[in-house]
């Protein structure tokens, strides 16, 4: 049941930490190694992977998207992210040595498990990562690693999605664990972060009420835009994704970088931008260009609302609202960016008067192809 509240949607957004900290338990040891032993993969045919493939849909495509710039970056195998309903039509290399991770809440995709069963067929090697257990994706893969988000009943992916991203770093710090590290200090350090990742979770969620109010002023927007870059852009494409489904609100993503390629022309008086600025510590910071963007957007007319990290003052001023989240290492950011996208479309969705929990037109798993 909903537990007081109001949507199973906004119980399952409450329920983000716990279901980052049941992903993570017993998989991280106390001397910081990753610990994956249902994933049976041996270290042979681990170090023999030249290729990964993560196929998707929706939000679990979302996903995959951040899963590429953990896993490249990590293990320096080159990694292509796909949605599962093109993957298979297009004759995609793939043999032995190629790793296919897919990604679904329900493990019943239709799209998910055709592709699935295509590289099975090509002799990939086949990870699940999935929420339902015994669930058919996971009954057909070489492997599993679960989720442990619990039912997610709201057709709006959200602690589903959180615990993706969360088992998609697994997958990238166990491989690199196996294959011999690059950046070990780095990694180190990771494993310390992920386990602080739920306090992290909480804390945002606990300093949410400022953007439930700004969700109402929003409610009657046409359209509204979301901008990132690096792990910020798939994010920025998950905010537009739950705006559709749940306000069927006009909402795009876009990467911060490609507003001067074009869609900068979308934008007059008024026209709500959702930012997600980069951390501005870190190795390859794009921070600052996209302080630009957001300039840019603004001197155009757009009402700009930031998500920022604690302490980050430059976006302040080119920010119509700030919503702020804890400081977290690059990579790990979208566990707490993705957070107010969840609650302003939730917000946005309910001030509409609109069924958050079941949005018109869409089912929970999607079993046809
Ligand atoms: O169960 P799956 O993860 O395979 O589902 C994939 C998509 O259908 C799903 O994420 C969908 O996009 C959600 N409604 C998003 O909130």
């Amino acid at each position: 049941e909903k537990d007081g509240y109001d949507w199973f949607m906004l119980k399952e957004i409450a329920e983000q930490p716990h279901a980052i900290a049941d992903t993570l338990l017993g998989r991280l040891s106390d001397h910081g190694a990753i610990v994956l032993d249902e994933v049976r993969i041996s270290d042979q045919e681990v170090r023999d992977i030249d290729k990964v493939f993560v196929v998707s849909c929706g939000t679990s495509y979302h996903a995959g998207l951040i899963a590429k710039y953990a896993i490249e970056h990590w293990t320096r195998i080159p990694v292509e992210v796909e949605l599962a309903s093109e993957f298979r039509y297009r004759d995609p290399v793939l043999d032995r040595s190629t790793l296919v991770v897919v990604i679904s809440q329900s493990g019943e995709t239709m799209d998910t498990l055709m592709a699935m069963r295509h590289a099975k067929e090509q002799r990939a090697r086949v990870l699940a990562i999935c929420n339902t257990n015994g669930s058919t994706i996971p009954r057909e893969s070489d492997a599993v690693l679960y989720t442990r988000a619990g039912p997610e009943v709201a057709v709006a992916s959200t602690k589903g999605f959180l615990s993706q991203v969360v088992a998609c770093y697994l997958v990238g710090l166990f491989l690199a664990q196996v294959r011999g590290i690059k950046y070990a200090d780095e990694v180190a350090a990771i494993v310390d972060e992920l386990r602080a990742l739920p306090a992290a979770v909480e804390k945002v969620l606990s300093e949410m009420e400022p953007v439930r109010e700004l969700a109402r002023s929003l409610a009657d927007s046409p359209t509204i835009l979301f901008l990132g870059r690096h792990v910020g852009y798939p994010v920025a494409l998950e905010g537009a994704l739950k705006l559709k489904e749940l306000a069927y609100i006009h909402a795009e993503g876009f990467a911060a970088g490609e507003l001067k390629h074009g869609p900068i022309a979308l934008i007059g008086e008024g026209t709500p931008v959702v930012v997600v600025a980069p951390s501005p510590r870190g190795r390859e910071s794009v921070h600052g260009k996209v302080v630009s963007n957001i300039q840019e957007v603004r001197a155009r007319g757009a009402r700009t609302i930031v998500i920022a990290e604690e302490g980050d003052d430059d976006v302040l001023p080119y920010a119509d609202h700030v919503i702020r989240v804890p400081r977290t290492p690059t990579l790990l950011a979208p566990v707490v960016t993705t957070i107010p996208m969840q609650v302003l479309a939730c917000e946005i969705a309910d001030t509409r008067g609109l069924d958050v929990d079941q949005p018109r037109n869409l089912a929970k798993s999607v079993t046809v192809e």
